[in-house]
């Protein structure tokens, strides 16, 4: 049944939940299928997730074996609990029953389910909800957990969504990585027992670990094949991934906010409501799952996920903290002169009783430096609207230096534990966000900013360190354990609302590069920076993992100097254009820096780039030749329409005979010719591609004869532009 299909249902059979008389309940999307059935006892069981079937009743003809949909702890359940409850008279079970279920459409091509299910004998309600993304095939999943008892009740498990899969091996691939090196892809068979990934680390969580996965059903996960589900948990805070191989080989999968040193009371009326777990299954290997999950972001995911985005020059690697207003202004100067449509003013511009002229003071003290700037930030926005340019500022409002005036202040406000000494990372600390006076602070930190400075189009929101010694000043000592949650929920509550204050403001989620990546914080968010390592080696890896499920739109990439500040990797300009423009082009060196013939090239590349840009930004991603497989790696970008692609393909390390493999190309039209362009070459330089260039061949030629050019050297590239002949 298509979307339309399904809004065109009357409302009372929606309700009903799609099948037979409540006994079964069916989740669905275009392509896919969750069932449920209730048993005699009235337990929700799932009885499948996999590809939507057209009669979805031949489910209910065979009595499909079932496990428990949301498991909680007790009873006969002898395996990892997604809910652990202690009742109010201090029963450590909880027994859920069905009660209810309700779909309803929400427009815009999103079903909502909700099973409401209920305990036995305890006033205590679970919600199970499920948003089914119809064209997208993505489903988001978040359970809510109300105390009805007149006591107390503490939560000591709360995964968002408990999934069973039957198949004869599994394969998950783990998002890992640290700071300059993140996303990283690991596959890996699991065995009988349990697997976790997670992250303790509370905020800027996603440094080592991102909650995201690949499971693979059967074999290893494949580009184009295979039954793969992948899954993110929209959440900033510290995450768990629990996958347990019981002795029969059935895999079920917990998912949620880390219930580890979190437990949680419930006083009597309060409701938990849990993140939210976005997932997708596919019988087309990971790149469909990949091209789903950027479709949903663009449209659902991201703050303005298809709105303009603008090629920008960040200052940071430029100056780092040594700047002031000339300085500046030449830089902005020539990054108008270059093509530049925005300007960036990274670190460095506040605290006066404590200029932030390093890491080790001023964070907290949101006014502008006035020895650095004497006229203000007003001033450094009029340069940049005189000459065309967006400004945006760089903002880290959830910690503190304590050389602060800040600090001075409220010593209070930071998370610590009493009778310890202060843990600090990066010369600074966390501020306590379960303190509504300081979500207050952190509040109009930024919207004095923005406020106070019109004409402010992009904000850098960085978060540079995670939370040791995590205990609140704030939180008496029996709450001392919701911290972790509260905290996250906290900061997604403050960026709602600087979000709403300023809908046209792109705001950018940084983390000391990608230690904040998740759906909660994006729909917030229009951009994401996915590491400070300027490499583009490096970042070829990295935004391959970024690319399993955020999409272009949001992954600005910067083009850095050579040797790389972080790696020392000394690589060529073009290589460098040529991977940041496989995704968002911005820049992070002074153009006075660059030589003539580079500087050349740069405003050429950024000429090209606004031509390639809504193939790259808004079209689908193919994923060619893996940087994990070959010697070569590739990808390319194919508009909805299939009008235009651009072909994005890198050597990392020298081939000595030169590699003629063929590059096969996907998500052409078999049918149609497509006239193929080298661009971004570098002027004099002889092409790679000459026996292509200017000649158009069909989509079915490209897509199984594929391009055969050879590649040589380490760090070379060639990018190719396809425009369709009607
Ligand atoms: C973090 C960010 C960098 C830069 C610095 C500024 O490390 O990831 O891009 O903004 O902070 O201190």
């Amino acid at each position: 049944m298509n979307r339309t299909s399904w809004l065109a249902l009357p409302a009372a059979l929606l309700l009903a939940g799609g099948l037979s008389a409540q006994r079964y309940i069916t989740v669905t999307t275009e392509h896919t299928c969750l069932a449920f059935r209730v048993t005699d006892k009235q337990a929700l069981e799932q009885i499948y997730f996999g590809g939507r079937l057209a009669d979805a009743k031949e489910l209910e003809r065979a009595a499909l074996p079932g496990s428990s949909a949301y498991t909680a702890f007790g009873g006969e359940h002898t395996f990892e609990a997604a809910l652990r409850v202690v009742q109010g008279d201090g029963n450590t079970s909880t027994e859920l029953r069905y009660a209810a279920s309700r779909t309803e459409s929400k427009g815009d091509g999103v079903v909502q389910t909700v099973i409401s299910l209920r305990d036995a004998h305890y006033a205590l309600e679970v919600d199970l909800c499920y948003t089914a993304y119809q064209a997208e095939d993505v489903i988001e999943q978040r359970v809510e957990v109300r105390n009805r008892q007149p006591e107390s009740i503490t939560l000591h498990n709360f995964a968002s969504a408990d999934l069973s899969f039957s198949a004869p091996a599994y394969y998950v691939t783990q998002f890992h990585g640290n700071w300059a090196d993140e996303m990283n892809l690991r596959e890996q068979r699991l065995t009988p027992g349990i697997k976790v990934i997670d992250s303790k680390l509370g905020v800027r969580s996603h440094q080592f670990a991102h909650p995201c996965f690949l499971l693979s059903l059967g074999q290893p996960a494949r580009e184009d094949e295979g039954e793969v589900v992948g899954a993110t948990l929209a959440w900033p805070g510290s995450f768990q991934l629990c996958f347990e191989v019981d002795p029969t080989n059935l895999l079920r999968v917990l998912a949620g906010a880390n219930p580890y040193a979190s437990s949680y009371a419930l006083a009597a009326g309060e409701s938990f409501q849990t993140p939210a777990l976005l997932y997708s299954y596919s019988r087309e290997g990971a790149g469909a799952i990949s091209r789903r999950f950027h479709r949903w972001a663009r449209r659902y995911g991201l703050k303005n996920g298809s709105g303009e985005r603008y090629v920008l020059l960040n200052n940071w690697e430029a100056t780092y903290f040594d700047f002031d207003e000339e300085k500046l202004t030449k830089i902005i100067d020539d990054a108008a002169k270059m093509g530049f449509e925005l300007f960036l003013l990274d670190d460095g511009w506040f605290g006066n009783k404590h200029p932030r002229n390093s890491d080790s003071a001023g964070l907290g003290d949101w006014q502008t430096n006035a020895k650095k700037l004497p006229r203000g930030l007003p001033y450094l926005i009029s340069e940049c609207k005189k000459r065309g340019l967006k400004f945006g500022i760089w903002v880290e409002p959830e910690m503190v230096n304590p050389q602060s005036e800040l600090y001075e202040q409220h010593p209070d406000w930071i998370i610590t534990q009493p009778h310890r000494e202060l843990s600090l990372s990066r010369n600074q600390l966390l501020l306590d966000l379960s303190n509504p006076a300081v979500q207050e602070f952190v509040y109009k930190a930024i919207d004095n900013i923005l406020a106070g400075n019109p004409g402010i189009d992009y904000v850098k929101w960085d978060c540079n360190r995670y939370v040791t010694n995590g205990g609140s000043q704030h939180l008496p000592p029996e709450k001392q354990s919701h911290l972790w949650v509260d905290n996250a929920r906290a900061v997604l509550g403050v960026m709602e609302k600087v979000s709403a204050k300023y809908p046209q403001v792109c705001f950018m989620a940084c983390s000391g590069g990608g230690g904040r990546l998740d759906y909660g914080s994006l729909k917030f968010f229009s951009e994401y920076w996915i590491s400070d390592n300027g490499d583009p080696l490096q970042r070829i890896f990295t935004q391959w993992g970024g690319g399993y499920f955020f999409p272009a739109v949001g992954m600005a990439s910067h083009v850095s100097a050579s040797p790389a500040h972080i790696s020392g990797r000394s690589t060529p300009l073009k290589f460098r254009f040529d991977v940041a423009m496989s995704a968002k082009l911005g820049m992070d060196l002074q153009p006075a820096q660059l030589s003539a013939a580079d500087y050349a090239f740069s405003k050429n590349a950024i000429a090209t780039y606004k031509e390639i840009r809504p193939v790259v930004l808004y079209g689908d991603l193919y994923r060619l030749l893996s940087p994990y497989e070959g010697n070569r790696t590739a990808l390319m970008y194919v508009s909805e329409d299939r009008l235009s692609a651009v072909l994005f393909s890198f050597l990392v390390r020298k081939e000595v005979y030169g590699n003629r493999q063929a590059l096969l190309l996907k998500g052409l039209q078999p049918d149609k010719r497509y006239r193929l362009k080298e661009i971004n070459r570098e002027s004099g330089g002889w092409s790679r591609f000459a026996e292509y260039e200017g000649k158009s061949f069909s989509g079915e030629y490209l897509m199984t004869v594929g391009l055969r050019f050879a590649m040589y050297n380490e760090y070379e590239s060639v990018v190719v532009q396809l425009q369709r002949e009607e």
